[in-house]
């Protein structure tokens, strides 16, 4: 892992670098949000009243990844549950343990605030599935979708 690789909150000065790696997350999954729904999201990132938040792996000061998740309830248990939406990494730093310090983050964070549970979502042949073995195995449900 970079020695001087900084796991913190999302924060306004953030949008430059933010936008240009969510641009290339969305050339990864070969989709084309609308600019206003990016705007949106940036904008609840930045909202601490709003169940999205974001995470920037920052290293000597330039900004090289962010997880995005939303926190929810439950029916099964009392405390909040947090969904892994999005993780990425600029290519340019990747295979250096930023991912993994990205995902370890919301497991620390998951400690200290209580959450009862974390969780993401993955194509099944998506190689990062090697790094995500290491934090737990993968589980035998399948996704339904609808979309509207
Ligand atoms: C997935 C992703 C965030 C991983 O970031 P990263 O910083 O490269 O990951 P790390 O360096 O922490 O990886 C840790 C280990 O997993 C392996 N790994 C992680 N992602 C991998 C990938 N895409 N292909 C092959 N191996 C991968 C690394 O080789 C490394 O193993 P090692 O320690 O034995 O060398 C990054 O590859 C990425 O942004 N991919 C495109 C977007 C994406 O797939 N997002 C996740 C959608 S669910």
């Amino acid at each position: 892992m970079p020695e001087q690789l900084v796991i913190r909150d999302i924060a306004s000065a953030d949008r430059a670098p933010w936008f240009r790696l969510w641009a290339g997350y969305n050339a990864f999954y070969q989709t084309e949000i609308a600019p206003q729904i990016s705007e949106r999201t940036w904008q609840r990132l930045l909202d601490a009243d709003a169940a999205l938040f974001g995470r920037i792996a920052e290293i000597e000061g330039r900004v090289v990844g962010f997880s995005l998740s939303v926190l929810h309830e439950g029916t099964w248990v009392d405390a909040p549950i947090c969904y892994l939406e999005d993780l990425f990494v600029d290519p340019a730093a990747r295979g250096t343990g930023v991912g993994r310090a990205l995902i370890a983050d919301l497991v620390a964070l998951g400690k200290q605030r209580g959450w009862s549970r974390l969780y993401w979502h993955t194509r099944e042949d998506n190689p990062a599935r090697k790094l995500y073995d290491e934090f737990t195995a993968a589980d035998d449900f399948v996704r339904y979708r609808l979309t509207f």
